[in-house]
């Protein structure tokens, strides 16, 4: 049966990893510095990640939402530890879609509301609600475009006013830094205000986190460069390094209801031991430190380099934007450097998304490729 031919492939077929290295089916070693889309925050086969994976397997793979999971309270408070974010709940799902999809749901069974306030450029994910919030009209099929959405340019902050005090918004959903758009991000005042405005209009403001999460842009979320407390965090990615996991964290003024969300596969056993696994390690290895160390070594070498029109993006989530399109930059990287990079919408723009434990002499041996590859 041939495969729904939707993805454009590389001609690479890695078949193990290792930190921040994969390796293809002739043992080439290449440097991850797209981490997989973004996901993988701990490094490729992290021993922690290994054993605690195994030995849950080796035990209970999964059971259902219908009995206790101590696990998933495991989670939950070191999830609470990390990220400062005392006063909210859990829930758990498996991906970023499901995660904006429950974020919008909860928004609207909250408010009574239906319809959403979504950016140009953003990107939410592929289910329904979330595409029809995803600005991008090639991948809205009929089905989704039912769906009840103003999309607005960020930073609009007299567009975002206008449309919440016609008192039909459930939910303003942002990405503080925009993944697949191209690393843009709106002003610290407009974030703070559109808080204020989604306060005072009864809209609940979901922070789309599924990227920008766990650690990458250097504080745990990257809501948290700014003063605002969304209403729910939506999450996956990174959380579980691989494992498919997400989910989302919801402010305590959202009542919780028997039934009101639920799913087979989230939050179960094996997931919730990559989560952990996840957590513990970010903690023990102190990688939101590297990420700020890292990133500002990053930045500094850029700086150098003048055929960078611009850097964007904050921690380990960054872009490189030049004057031309990047697809055959990237292709050089890979196939002559062994070097995975990250493209974008805006096609100007290289997207660096490593492991979050990528060391400095990683990030020399980019600089050099990247300098030879640019002065062909
Ligand atoms: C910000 C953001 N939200 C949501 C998603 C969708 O996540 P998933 O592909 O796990 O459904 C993505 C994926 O790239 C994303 O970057």
């Amino acid at each position: 049966m041939p495969l729904f031919d939707v993805y454009p492939l590389y001609n690479v077929t890695p078949v193990s990893g290792k930190g921040i290295h994969v390796y293809d089916d002739k043992d080439t070693q290449y440097l991850d510095l797209y981490g997989g889309h973004a996901v993988m925050s701990i490094g490729h086969a992290h021993p922690n990640y290994v054993k605690a994976i195994t030995s849950q397997v080796n035990a209970l793979g999964f059971y259902s939402n219908a009995v206790q999971n101590p696990l998933q309270v495991q989670l939950a408070n070191k999830l609470e530890a990390l990220s400062g974010c005392k006063d909210y709940e859990l829930f758990l799902c498996s991906s970023g879609a499901e995660a904006n999809e429950n974020a919008l749901k909860l928004a609207s069974f909250k408010t009574n509301k239906k319809r959403v306030v979504a950016f140009s450029n953003g990107f939410h994910g592929r289910t329904s609600a979330a595409v029809a919030a995803t600005d991008n009209k090639n991948i809205i099929a009929p089905i989704n475009a039912q769906q009840a959405v103003t999309i607005l340019p960020l930073n609009d902050v007299q567009g975002v006013k206008t449309e919440l005090e016609k008192g039909d918004v459930c939910a303003v959903i942002v990405e503080f830094i925009q993944g697949v758009g191209g690393l843009d991000q709106a002003t610290a005042s407009f974030f703070e205000q559109v808080n204020v405005l989604c306060k005072v209009n009864n809209t609940m403001f979901i922070a789309d986190e599924v990227q920008s999460g766990y650690g990458r842009s250097g504080k745990f979320f990257a809501f948290q460069h700014y003063n605002v407390t969304p209403d729910v965090i939506s999450i996956a990615k990174g959380m579980g390094n691989g494992f498919p996991i997400g989910g989302v964290l919801i402010h305590p003024s959202i009542e919780s209801k028997y039934g009101m969300l639920g799913t087979t596969f989230g939050g179960n056993h094996l997931a919730c031991a990559a989560g952990l696994a996840v957590l513990n390690t970010i903690e023990e290895e102190d990688l939101m430190t590297n990420v700020n160390n890292i990133s500002n070594y990053f930045i500094s070498v850029v700086k150098t380099l003048p055929q960078i029109k611009q850097i964007k993006g904050r921690g380990l989530m960054l872009g490189l934007e030049f004057d031309f399109e990047v697809g055959d930059l990237r292709k050089d990287l890979i196939y002559n450097h062994h070097i995975f990079t990250g493209g974008a919408m805006n096609k100007k723009v290289l997207r660096i998304l490593p492991p979050l434990n990528i060391e400095k002499q990683h990030i020399d041996q980019f600089f050099e490729a990247l300098k030879i590859a640019l002065n062909k």
